[in-house]
């Protein structure tokens, strides 16, 4: 299977903050591998803009360390390496004054598509905005990319867009959510409104309750200053895993563009339910061989910052009243997991023995790792004995489908990066999407910080804390098992 590869118009891609974290491991490895496939025309160019002084070659030479670093070996060669680097070019820049600005605004081009990536700090995002703005940099037909986190609450969300508002159109405003770029994300569109099989069945009356689990094995060690302030909540529930939510639960689009798909996400948003004290569990991991607790990590010893947190969400509308959507999501676990499994009801009245067991479809959808979809079906147990029933599973995973091209699937932000030169905005968040998601998110983070909640501690490589499987046990159900 060959790969397609959309062609883009050519471009001038600037990134603020070109040499930080972000750019180093991601924007310019997804750039990287975008230029191995032919997708970066021969006149398009990237230009780092950040405060430190450096020629060209400077900073051809930071992203040649960078790309060595995160793009295997086997994926790169020094020749193509050497024509990419050639691509970029770079200007010091002083956000908050007017150093470097002239000196931008000549070497982007007028008659090539312009994108502006904020990789930096929320607070430069106004600045940054007004400077292309009133220095002419930036055209009505600029785009820019702005990342998480979008705010810490809905006032700051919405300061944040007026601040956007006031040099751009949305029309111009990428707000990424990585989420959106997993491949796996999106086939979860494709299976759910490219397929006849799955839409009559799913909703409240066929399907028991939908859990969305996105584990890391990963601590918050070098990011505890950022994280405290955080927490579960805010760093993943309130974009990533509603997003995941959002795609589930949404009515189909009238079609696949932008608007229609997020006036449709937006509709999910407003239906959810405020969140009890009760279907909420929060923890924070504590210490063992490997690692630092989450206190230590934190260099906060009061702090209660949830490093994990477990809800039950339920959706005041036709379609999902009733089927509640548990969501789950920590670091330090016992695996590295994304998924989202749809639990379907048992069958109305059972035709067979008690003994063949009580039996349901389950489909997962998994974004990492093993990208790949799983639907268990229940089928007769080979051989005589009478009629037991087992469940087996039509397995997809896209690596045996697809053949190994299959596998490789484009990084999140090397797709995300490319929609945004071809001006597609249905991959990234609408400013109203933004805003809802923290209307309901800042109810329950007010409410424990109101109540004095403190998280329970878990055992780093476990499951997360107890309470958090009482959580589904009280319903008479239970978590999908954490496995790598
Ligand atoms: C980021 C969060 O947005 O997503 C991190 O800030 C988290 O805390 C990361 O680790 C997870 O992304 P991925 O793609 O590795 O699942």
């Amino acid at each position: 299977m060959v790969s397609r590869v959309i062609p883009v118009e050519t471009f001038d891609l600037v990134i603020f903050g070109g040499t930080g974290d972000l750019a180093r491991r991601k924007i310019l490895p997804g750039l990287y591998r975008r230029f191995v496939a032919g997708q970066m025309p021969p006149e398009a160019r990237v230009i780092g803009a950040a405060r430190s002084e450096m020629d060209q070659k400077g900073y051809q030479d930071l992203i040649r360390d960078a790309i060595e670093e995160f793009i295997k070996e086997e994926n790169r060669d020094p020749e193509t390496l050497d024509a990419f680097l050639e691509r970029l070019d770079y200007t010091a820049i002083d956000a908050r004054g007017e150093g470097g600005w002239d000196n931008l605004a000549k070497m982007v081009r007028k008659d090539a598509v312009t994108a502006f990536y904020f990789s930096v700090g929320p607070g430069l995002f106004g600045d940054i905005a007004t400077r292309l703005h009133d220095h002419k940099i930036a055209t009505p037909e600029s785009r820019i990319v702005v990342e998480k986190p979008f705010g810490r609450d809905l006032e700051s969300a919405k300061e944040l867009n007026g601040v956007l508002a006031a040099s751009f159109d949305e029309s111009q405003i990428y707000r990424i959510d990585h989420y959106l770029g997993k491949e796996t994300v999106q086939n979860l569109m494709a299976v759910r409104f490219g397929n006849v099989l799955f839409e009559p069945l799913w909703n409240a009356q066929y399907v028991d309750h939908v859990q969305i689990t996105v584990s890391e094995t990963v601590s918050v060690g070098g990011r505890g200053g950022y994280y405290d302030k955080s927490g579960a909540m805010r760093d993943m529930i309130q974009n990533h895993l509603m997003q995941l939510l959002c795609l589930t639960a949404m009515e189909p689009p009238s079609k696949f563009d932008p608007d229609a798909v997020r006036d449709e996400k937006l509709k999910v948003i407003r239906a959810l339910d405020p969140v009890p004290a009760d279907n909420i569990v929060r923890g924070q991991y504590g210490a063992d061989e490997d690692g630092p607790s989450y206190i230590e990590d934190s260099e906060n010893p009061d702090s209660r910052t949830e490093s994990f947190i477990a809800l039950k969400v339920d959706i005041s509308n036709w379609r999902w009243k009733g089927t509640p959507f548990y969501l789950r999501t920590g670091k330090r676990m016992k695996a590295r997991m994304s998924e989202i499994v749809v639990h379907f009801k048992e069958t109305p009245h059972s035709i067979f023995d008690e003994d063949a067991g009580s039996h349901s479809n389950i489909l997962s959808i998994r974004l990492q790792p093993d990208e790949g979809m799983d639907l268990r079906v229940t089928i007769k147990e080979p051989g005589p004995g009478g009629m037991r029933l087992i469940d087996v599973p039509l397995d997809m995973t896209f690596a045996d489908a697809l053949g190994p091209e299959g596998a490789d699937v484009t990084d999140a932000y090397e797709r995300l990066i490319m929609d945004v030169i071809r001006g597609n905005q249905t991959l990234f968040m609408r400013g109203d999407e933004v805003e809802a998601a923290w209307a309901w998110t800042d109810p329950i983070i007010e409410g424990w910080q109101k109540r004095g909640d403190k998280p329970v501690q878990y055992e780093p490589g476990s499951s997360g804390p107890d309470d958090a499987l009482m959580l589904l046990h009280r319903d008479g159900r239970r978590w999908r098992e954490l496995r790598a």
